[in-house]
């Protein structure tokens, strides 16, 4: 499945020099100009910030087509795997590039469940936060802590050691986020239970107390693992091109996933969960919605509808119609028949969809649309969204960082920039300075 061999070339005239530069074709997708060798042929850079235009590796893992909102993993339809498979299941897909079979996947689930744990020291590295320390915050040091406590599967040259450090980092990472979210209400830790599914156990860790039975409600696991499969990955996101970036170096995959999870903490990217639920609730009724949506179209005001407008879907968001779904069959579970948010966010995408501000640049709702109303009624507080992103991400930043680094032709990341600060000019003595 490599790219084919050049087919076609582009020409580049700059006054009277031209150039041709060799179009590379992908299995599907736009095809690409190879300008690798640009510089060194023409002494010109490209300029493309925000990278709105370029593609910044080869990659097998995920395709997404933003103009039909199509997202593939390994070439299975998102519907598809979120409606039949489970998250583990995906795990393996995206890291082997295949679906198991029955005995690679009992395999696969053994292998994760077993690495469950983390090193018991690990709790003393909670402490040291303060209660109200942001979840993410302490994600992000924690996960890089970890290539403190796993020294034998850090050497990024050894295969082994590679697909270890990939297996712990995505059955370690439920146990972190609950000790996270345990730590910040002030309760105990609750550890890791083996003979439970990995979504079942992640809520077991994270509602779960000594001092009473929980009995975790199937149909929460199934949501919450439908929500794992919908976020595993997202081609060359920001946090996933942080994480190929940050590993690049040669740096350990702990410390590329924390660089990740640094990342994907922005509200433009996985913070937008926790800012759309704050928004619903500002907008509190849907009376208020027209204030806000004009607010939203406003040049002069910063508003933005938050869970609206994608850098790559210019359609529905493939993920928001399975996380819309999904959060009716949470509320449903949990007898929430009247929720005001969901109020307020049902209307606001039909007024959206109507509006021709929103129909003309092509924001539809994002997946961070529905998630927030659907976490918050599981019972997960706002600060714990983007963890939860993280948790479900982690498979795809690691299968990512793995493709790179087997990659024979990948060197360190270093792009080049368009220079407009000051030209040359002497120093100054500081008594002669105005
Ligand atoms: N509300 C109002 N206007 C918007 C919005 C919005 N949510 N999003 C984009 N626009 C407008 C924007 O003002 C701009 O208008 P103009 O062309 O007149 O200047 C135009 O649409 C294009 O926006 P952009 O900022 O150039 O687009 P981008 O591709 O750089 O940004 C985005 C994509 C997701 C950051 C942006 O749509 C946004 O800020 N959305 C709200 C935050 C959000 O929901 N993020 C979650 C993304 S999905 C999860 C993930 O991948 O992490």
């Amino acid at each position: 499945m490599d790219a084919t061999p050049n087919t076609a070339s582009a020409k580049l005239t700059v006054g009277d020099k031209s150039w041709d530069l060799p179009v590379r074709q992908g299995t599907i997708g736009p095809d690409v100009m190879d300008i690798s060798k640009l510089y060194g042929q023409t002494g010109m850079f490209t300029y493309d910030p925000g990278f709105t235009s370029t593609a910044s590796c080869e990659s097998q893992i995920t395709y997404i087509d933003g103009d039909e909102g199509v997202l593939l993993y390994r070439g299975y339809p998102i519907e598809q795997l979120a409606e039949n498979g489970d998250f583990l299941e995906t795990c393996y897909l995206l890291l082997y590039g295949e679906l198991p079979t029955a005995a690679q996947k009992a395999d696969f689930d053994l292998s994760v469940t077993r690495h469950t744990m983390v090193h018991d020291q690990m709790n003393r590295f909670f402490t040291g936060f303060r209660r109200d320390a942001h979840p993410m915050a302490i994600m992000v040091a924690c996960v890089g802590a970890l290539s403190a406590f796993y020294h034998d599967s850090t050497d990024i040259s050894d295969p082994q050691q590679r697909l270890i450090a990939s297996i712990r980092m995505i059955a370690k990472m439920p146990t972190l986020a609950a000790m996270a979210y345990k730590y910040h209400i002030g309760q105990p830790f609750v550890y890791p239970k083996n003979d439970l599914d990995y979504s079942s156990n992640f809520l077991n860790m994270c509602f779960a107390v000594p001092c009473e039975e929980y009995k975790v409600s199937p149909t929460l696991s199934k949501a919450l693992d439908k929500i794992f499969i919908l976020h595993a990955d997202h081609e060359q996101n920001a946090s996933t091109s942080t994480v190929r970036l940050a590993g690049s170096s040669g740096a350990n995959p702990f410390a590329c996933i924390a660089a990740g999870i640094a990342c994907l903490w922005g509200p433009a990217h996985g913070g937008a969960n926790e800012a759309a639920l704050k928004m619903l609730s500002e907008i509190g009724h849907p009376e208020r919605i027209p204030e806000f949506v004009n607010r939203a179209k406003d040049k002069n005001d910063p508003f933005r509808l938050m869970g609206f407008g994608h850098r790559v879907y210019k359609n529905y968001d493939p993920r928001a119609k399975i996380m819309q779904q999904t959060c009716h069959e949470v509320l449903s579970e949990l007898g929430i028949k009247d929720d005001p948010l969901l109020d307020v966010a049902v209307e606001l995408e039909r007024v959206a969809l109507h509006d021709d501000y929103f129909i003309e640049k092509k924001l539809y709702p994002n997946i961070d649309f529905y998630s927030g109303i659907t976490l918050k009624a599981m019972g997960f507080p706002t600060a714990m969204f983007t963890v939860l992103f993280a948790l479900a991400r982690t498979v795809g930043w690691i299968g990512q960082w793995k493709e790179m680094i087997e990659d024979p032709g990948q060197r360190i990341g270093r792009p080049r920039q368009l220079y407009t600060g000051a030209t040359r000019r002497d120093y100054v003595d500081m008594a002669k300075r105005k």
